[in-house]
């Protein structure tokens, strides 16, 4: 049986955390496979609502087993503040499981980030400020520290003064800063490491064994396919790839064992953090949407820029992660709207181009080119089916499957388990 892949399509805060939780009910396992604490999950329930950053939106059904997988970037003090938080909310985290090849966000991470964004000035990419792209940078220059580092205190000890020495010299050489002290570090992570034990583990088998069950695995994106280091909007994107790839790779699954790749889209476009964003709202609608939809980051509070859906990049996402189908969220939050845009091209200094052009400038010039549908102006919070539907909300529905270029299977409608229409089978 399948393995689903649930993946952000567009500048992430596409409502992953809500469709997760729902799919996750048929799931024995689900996989989180790249960022770290930098995504901030929604999740609305029997139990309550919660917020979750690191453990997999799965944990709320008590036989899943909910991995961590080797793609993420773990910070423990993050993780066991979230652990408790459930569990003081009666929430299990028993089958939780981390891969002991997740590289570890250290404090230096954190004070670096903090003085390369001041640094950038002007420039700064407004990142989540958790450490998440120095830790990936270490990962890639080979500097990192792993989970399995810390189930042996020997080699984290000699590991990590290597490292910290030469971090320590960009503190007091480039930045004029005090360095970090060893001992502190090292205390504070043995600890963690004792609470982390039990839960480390090789996942790859876990996966594999269960695969060859039969059993259902979800694999849990966070951020969005726009923020991609290779296919986002670069330099302000993120540091892993949340991409249908970067699933297979993060969580160490092949590519041919995927079944179905599932894109999240809001109904409309949002984006946090600096960078370009062609259908932008800078007026009474985007602020109508940002207050509607409650459009602040999960963690952060930070307002987020509000849009139309682009089309342009919603095919692009469709080409670069094979979606094998579409969830449309978050719709109700067009209810009061008159009329609806989508942006069907862009125009690039004279010329109508329907492509994702690789470079911000380019980006920052294009003019969406859009076609206006008018709106439902009623409420559909309640309803259940495709069908029933307001005649203009389903037309809006079909359009964007159209230039999506997938078939919408998923309709949210509110922020609840329940308030989801099923117009075709995920697989
Ligand atoms: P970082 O991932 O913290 O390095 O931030 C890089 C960029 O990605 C910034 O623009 C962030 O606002 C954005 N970002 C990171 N995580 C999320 C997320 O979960 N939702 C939306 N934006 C995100």
């Amino acid at each position: 049986m399948p393995v689903i892949a649930v993946i952000g399509a567009q500048w992430g805060d596409e409502g992953k955390g809500k469709v997760v939780d729902m799919l996750a009910e048929k799931a024995d396992i689900v996989v989180r496979f790249s960022g770290g604490d930098n995504a901030g999950h929604t999740i609305i329930n029997p139990y309550g609502k919660f917020a979750l950053q690191l453990v997999p939106s799965g944990i709320f059904y008590p036989d899943a087993v909910c991995i961590i997988g080797n793609g993420v970037v773990v910070n423990p003090e993050v993780l066991f503040k979230e652990i408790n938080t459930l569990n003081q909310r009666g929430i299990s985290t028993d089958n939780l499981v981390i891969s002991d090849r997740a590289n570890l966000i250290m404090p230096y991470h954190l004070a670096l980030e903090g003085l390369e964004e001041e640094a950038r000035g002007k420039d700064a990419i407004g990142t989540t400020r958790n450490g998440i792209g120095p830790a990936f940078a270490d990962k890639t220059a080979r500097r990192g520290i792993r989970a399995a580092d810390l189930l042996d205190k020997e080699v984290f000890a000699k590991r990590l003064a290597s490292i910290l020495e030469y971090k320590n010299t960009i503190f007091t050489g480039t930045y004029g800063v005090a360095p970090l002290s060893l001992d502190e570090i090292y205390n504070k992570y043995c600890e963690f490491g004792e609470r982390m034990t039990p839960y480390i583990r090789e996942t790859t088998a876990i996966i594999d064994e269960a695969i060859k069950r039969g059993e259902h695995i979800l694999l849990e994106g966070a951020q969005g396919t726009l923020l991609d280091p290779d296919f986002g909007t670069y330099p302000y994107a993120t540091s892993s790839s949340p991409l249908a790839g970067g699933a297979s790779v993060g969580a160490g699954i092949g590519p041919t064992r995927i079944d179905a790749v599932l894109g999240l889209f809001k109904a409309y476009i949002t984006r946090v953090g600096a960078g370009p964003m062609p259908t932008r709202l800078d007026d009474e609608t985007g602020e109508l949407l940002r207050k509607q939809g409650n459009e602040y980051g999960t963690v952060s509070g930070r307002p987020r820029d509000c849009g139309w859906f682009d089309s342009v990049a919603a095919r692009y996402s469709t080409r670069i992660n094979g979606f094998t189908g579409a969830a449309i969220t978050k719709l109700d939050n067009l209810d009061t709207l008159t009329y609806l845009r989508i942006c069907t091209a862009y125009e690039l200094d004279g010329e109508i181009i329907d492509y994702f052009p690789a470079t911000i400038q380019a980006l920052e010039r294009v003019k969406p080119v859009y076609e206006e549908m008018p709106g439902w102006q009623t409420s559909i919070t309640d309803i259940l089916k495709f069908e029933d539907l307001p005649r203009q909300a389903r037309d809006y529905i079909n359009r964007l499957e159209e230039l999506i270029g997938c078939p919408v299977n998923l309709i949210c409608v509110g922020p609840e388990r329940g308030q989801t229409i099923q117009k075709s089978p995920v697989l």
